[in-house]
């Protein structure tokens, strides 16, 4: 059936195959051309690298180390980096595209709307690889990235993202040696797993290493109670730990082949146990707890002991500083960070407290520039970074406030206080 509505115009109604053929062509280059412009919209992949250096870039030369945090945006996930001087100085370099995106958990208890993954290691370091590796919490992916030796800041991707083994991948850990990395997910399928770091090829699978928490979830998770904080080796890497806000640790046996054991163990204690750090020297681990302040889990004796932040709100986040030996809990509820020493008994106190203004920090990761520790938060409320000089046991000062907000606008790079998330330094030796 052909309907010629006008013999001039060729746009009439015919079945394909008995339309004239310059008639077909017309229509079959319309038809090319809009798929062509749908497949755009549909595939426009954000810039692979975006400079947030372009007026001047540090020289090489003054460049020590850099930070890295992820935008963590659910249109296109980007590792940002900055280079670190050898005063302790940030500069921002370049945002680089993890070919992944972010992701937001569900928060019904409406506290507010940053630390949008309810964890602490979202971006890892291997200084012994010389490799950054971060979650992709939407695409249910891990992306490393190889460091540039010569500028820390200098960032590229190595092989392609790969499966978390789950979804909603919130924290990952790297051994020592930097060929093996752990992961886990919060989300409705959730759970750790483990891969080979190769270099020049990026992350293998591990068998036996995808294994569940168990947890009811749903993807994105919904928390903050309920979920993974952040997985963790113990110091001799024989096991693997996630902290989960439901008031214990989950503790995985690795056997020699790196599978880990089919079920964990629980070490029960706190309230909201958040970020995982050992205690040097102890087999303990002190835990920051959004339900309370911070808790030491001794692991030989299967206790664990809770100790209150007067004032506290949302102490979610910790470093260490070898430079002063204690820790830096922090607190984006309030905008503090508390200096907590720990004594050989694992009894402990509060030595001293920061308050940040209204910069809320979350993830935040300590630099050590020639015996000198920085600490580096991302300063989530103000979409920046502000830096603490630790100048020895309870005498830490603001060394330096960055704006973000500005400087991502200006360079069109996607970037909100709500979705950033991750910290990890690497200081060049
Ligand atoms: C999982 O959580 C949902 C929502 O809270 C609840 O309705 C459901 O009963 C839970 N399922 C199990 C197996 O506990
Ligand atoms: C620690 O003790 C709890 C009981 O309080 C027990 O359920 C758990 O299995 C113990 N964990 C380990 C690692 O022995
Ligand atoms: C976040 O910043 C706003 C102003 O920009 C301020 O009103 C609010 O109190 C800040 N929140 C925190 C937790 O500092």
């Amino acid at each position: 059936m052909t309907v010629r509505i006008k013999p001039a115009c060729r746009l009439t109604l015919c079945i394909f195959a008995s339309c004239p053929p310059d008639m077909i062509r017309v229509t079959f280059s319309l038809l090319l051309l809009s798929l062509l412009s749908f497949v755009s919209i549909v595939t426009a992949t954000p810039p692979a690298r975006v400079t947030l250096c372009s007026t001047a870039c540090p020289a090489d030369s003054d460049t020590v180390g850099a930070a890295y945090f992820t935008t963590n945006e659910p249109s296109g996930n980007y590792l940002v980096s900055a280079t670190i001087d050898n005063n302790g100085i940030l500069a921002p370099f370049e945002a680089v595209y993890t070919e992944g995106t972010g992701a937001h958990g569900v928060r019904p208890d409406a506290i507010g709307p940053l630390d949008a993954l309810f964890s602490q290691g979202s971006v890892g370091v291997s200084n012994t690889q010389k490799f950054v590796a971060n979650v992709n919490a939407g695409s249910h992916t891990i992306t490393v990235f190889a460091i540039n030796g010569a500028n820390p800041a200098s960032l590229e991707m190595i092989g392609q993202p790969v499966s978390s083994g789950g979804e909603f991948p919130t924290s990952l850990v790297i051994n020592e040696a930097g060929n093996r990395i752990c992961a886990v997910n919060g989300g409705k399928v959730n759970g750790v797993s483990c891969y080979t770091f190769v270099p020049g090829i990026g992350l293998i699978p591990l068998e036996n290493t995808i294994r569940s928490l168990n947890l009811n979830q749903t993807t994105p998770a919904t928390g903050p109670a309920n979920t993974p904080s952040q997985i963790y080796f113990s110091p001799d890497e024989t096991q693997l730990i996630v902290s989960v806000k439901a008031g214990f640790l989950a503790v995985w046996d690795i056997n020699p082949d790196g599978s880990l054991s089919n079920n964990f163990k629980t070490i029960p204690g706190g309230i909201l146990p958040f970020s995982l750090l050992y205690v040097p020297g102890k087999n303990a681990i002190i835990a920051s707890d959004p339900g309370v302040g911070y808790d030491i889990f001794d692991v030989d004796t299967n206790t664990t002991a809770t100790f209150e932040i007067p004032g506290q709100t949302l102490t979610c986040w910790s470093v260490y500083s070898k430079e002063s030996g204690n820790f830096y809990m922090v607190d984006v509820g309030v905008s503090t960070i508390s200096e907590v020493h720990v004594t050989d008994t694992l009894s402990s106190s509060i030595v001293k407290q920061y308050t940040l203004g209204t910069d809320g920090p979350i993830d935040s990761a300590v630099a050590s520039v020639d015996k000198q520790d920085f600490i580096i938060s991302l300063a989530a409320n103000a979409t920046g970074l502000t830096v603490l000089h630790v100048n020895g046991p309870a005498a830490a000062t603001i060394h330096q406030r960055l704006d973000l907000a500005a400087l991502a606008e200006a360079a069109n790079l996607p970037l909100h206080s709500s979705n950033l998330q991750g910290m990890a330094t690497f200081i060049r030796k």
